[in-house]
Formats: structure tokens, C-alpha cells, sequence
């Protein structure tokens, strides 16, 4: 549901049931392949599993891109200048962001997200750390064009989107976001904003599939907390024991893909309805693009951004790139 100002409100039945969470799952069980969107791995457990992932030895993508924000703060600074308004797209993670903030002396800091907790609570840690700075966060999705505070549009932009995020949307949905990024920051009112953004790099796929196939099974287990989830709030009797975490490159599509397979025929229900799955039969759960250099920067400037400047970390596994907003001109 949308409430008047436009932002998602969680919609709960008279059982206290999520109704979109409901919809998006018994969709995504009748249909061929079966696939839930990711937005739904995020519940308590799911949200403290991710954290998790964060931290396991075969996922360097977090380790890569704070290599890479440590490293290249004079020049974010010499490139991106003083006095702009940091607008993220997606409340600030802990470390990332404060990066950032040290390394360009910004004159406000916008995060945005659709879930106001989040948001309130990584708002509060930042105006803390940084005392002097006004933090306007805007409950908001941010996949559509957003009205900024008042304050904040006379100011110029710098858009960040770290942790290479875009990667987990197919690529006419990221080029949609980009766009939409641009016109959240100005781009149509002949501003020239910019942006930050994280994307993780093509590579061996061992290296790829281990990194969303850890070890210790943190992954694992955070794909087949979905499961649970769904057993425990939508009534389900999904045997949750006869899936498998699987982790498969797919290199025509240039991406990671998570799946849950089944290892035996099934039978189970799902808010009363009945589903089957045969042996071998997989639920497709996330998405996780990489970007060789020129794929990036033709993603970027369908999106209407050209390339400024992209680093990487030592090992060359993850990039973060600097664009600006193009400019709308005719053609040629
Ligand atoms: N965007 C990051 C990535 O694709 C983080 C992420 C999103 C992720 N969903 C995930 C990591 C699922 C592991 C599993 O790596």
C-alpha cells in the first residue's frame, strides 16, 4: 500500500500477515522457474546473516570496496570538491559512508530508504560522528524520482551507491535507477551532479562462487532463511531440509545466481495453497551482476552518466566509479 506522501507502508492482514510478502511469494511458487524477489531475505535472522556474509573469507567485495574508499580520499576530494550534498541510495552503512563524509567535507548528507527504521537509526549514528553536518533522511524509494528537502536542492549533488547494489537488478531495471538517480539529484534542472557507485568485477568463476558459497555456510544458511520465513509467517510446510544453497555463475547473463534445489520430489503449502517441486527443481532467489570496465561504463551512460575517474582495489576484484550526470543534448 501507498500511503498519501508516496512512501510503502507495510500492509498487514487481519492474521497480522505482510499481504505483499504473501503475493510476491505465492506468485513466485506458481510460476516456471519459481523465483521470490531478494527484497524478502531481510527479515531479523536475514538481516543479521547478511551482516555476516560481510565478514566470511571468501566474500572480499565489502573488504575490496573499504580498500578502495581508504585509499582514495584526496582524490575523491580533489575530483568531487567541497560544499555538496551527499544524497545515498539506501540508509548508510557503517563504515562506508563516514569514508566518504571525511574524505570531501560535504555541506549535508541525504540518506535515502524505504525503511524508516533503518533510516532514523544510521541517520542518528552519522549526525553523531560528523556534529557540524545537516542529515536530512527521506523515508522514500528511491527506485523513482525523489523530492528532496527543501534545504537541500540549492545545494549540489554527489549521489553514492556502494556495495555494488545495482549488480542485483537486472540490467533495464538498473538503467531505469540510474535514471531515476539522475533526476533525483537535479540532472533535468541543468545541474551537474555526480555520482559515487561500487560494482563489482567479472572474474574466475571459483573465486565468484565461493564468494556466495562460503565455507561456514553463512550464505547457505541466510538463502534458506527465507524458507523459514515463509514457514513461520505465511503458514508454510515447506520441508526446508530437501533445499540446497546453490551459487551458479551464469555467464551469458554476466551475473551470480542464487537458487534453492531441491533434492527430492516435494509437496508442500504455502498460505493454503498446495505447490510441488521434482527433484532438481530450483526457487531462484538473487542476482548478483559483474561488470567488466567497458560493460560498467556502458551500463553508466545508458543510464545518462559518463565516466570521470574508476579505481580498484589492489587485487583489481572490485571498482568504484566516479561519474556526471550527462548532459541532454541532441543528437549526433
Ligand atoms: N550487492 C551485494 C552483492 O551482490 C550484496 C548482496 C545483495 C548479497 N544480496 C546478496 C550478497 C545476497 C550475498 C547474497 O554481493
Amino acid at each position: 500500500m501507498k500511503s498519501d506522501t508516496g512512501i510503502a507502508l507495510v500492509d498487514l492482514d487481519e492474521d497480522g500477515v505482510d499481504r505483499a510478502f504473501r503475493a510476491d511469494v505465492l506468485k513466485g511458487l506458481r510460476q516456471r522457474p519459481k523465483a521470490i524477489p531478494a527484497r524478502w531475505f531481510y527479515d531479523e535472522e536475514g538481516s543479521r546473516l547478511f551482516e555476516q556474509i560481510t565478514q566470511v573469507e571468501e566474500y572480499y567485495p565489502t573488504r575490496a570496496e573499504r580498500e578502495i574508499l581508504e585509499a582514495r580520499g584526496a582524490q575523491f576530494a580533489e575530483l568531487i570538491g567541497p560544499g555538496r550534498a551527499v544524497v545515498e541510495f539506501g540508509s548508510g552503512s557503517s563504515f562506508k559512508t563516514p569514508l566518504l563524509l571525511e574524505a570531501i567535507d560535504p555541506a549535508a548528507y541525504v540518506p535515502l530508504d524505504i525503511s524508516g527504521d533503518f533510516l532514523r537509526e544510521s541517520a542518528a549514528a552519522l549526525a553523531e560522528k560528523f556534529p557540524g553536518l545537516p542529515v536530512h533522511p527521506v523515508e522514500a524509494d528511491f527506485m523513482r524520482r525523489v523530492a528532496l528537502p527543501d534545504e537541500v536542492v540549492p545545494l549540489k549533488k554527489l549521489g553514492f551507491f556502494p556495495g555494488s547494489t545495482i549488480g542485483n537488478m537486472v540490467p533495464r531495471t538498473a538503467v531505469d535507477l540510474l535514471r531515476s538517480m539522475r533526476a533525483t539529484l537535479g540532472a533535468e534542472e541543468g545541474e551537474s551532479p555526480m555520482l559515487l557507485i561500487g560494482m563489482d568485477l567479472v572474474k574466475d568463476r571459483e573465486v565468484l562462487e565461493a564468494a556466495y558459497d562460503d565455507g561456514e555456510g553463512v550464505t547457505a544458511a541466510f538463502n534458506l532463511n527465507l524458507l523459514t520465513r515463509i514457514n513461520r509467517e505465511l503458514d508454510g510446510t515447506i520441508p526446508v531440509e530437501a533445499l540446497a544453497h546453490e551459487a551458479v555463475w551464469n555467464d551469458k547473463l554476466g551475473r551470480i545466481e542464487m537458487h534453492l534445489r531441491a533434492t527430492r520430489d516435494i509437496d508442500f503449502e504455502v498460505s493454503g495453497e498446495r505447490f510441488s517441486m521434482t527433484e532438481g527443481e530450483t526457487i531462484h532467489t538473487e542476482n548478483s551482476h559483474k561488470f567488466t570496465r567497458r560493460g560498467a561504463y556502458t551500463l553508466l551512460l545508458a543510464g545518462g552518466w559518463t565516466p570521470v575517474e574508476r579505481w580498484l582495489d589492489a587485487q583489481e576484484r572490485f571498482s568504484v566509479i566516479l561519474a556526471r550526470a550527462t548532459e541532454q543534448r541532441e543528437a549526433p
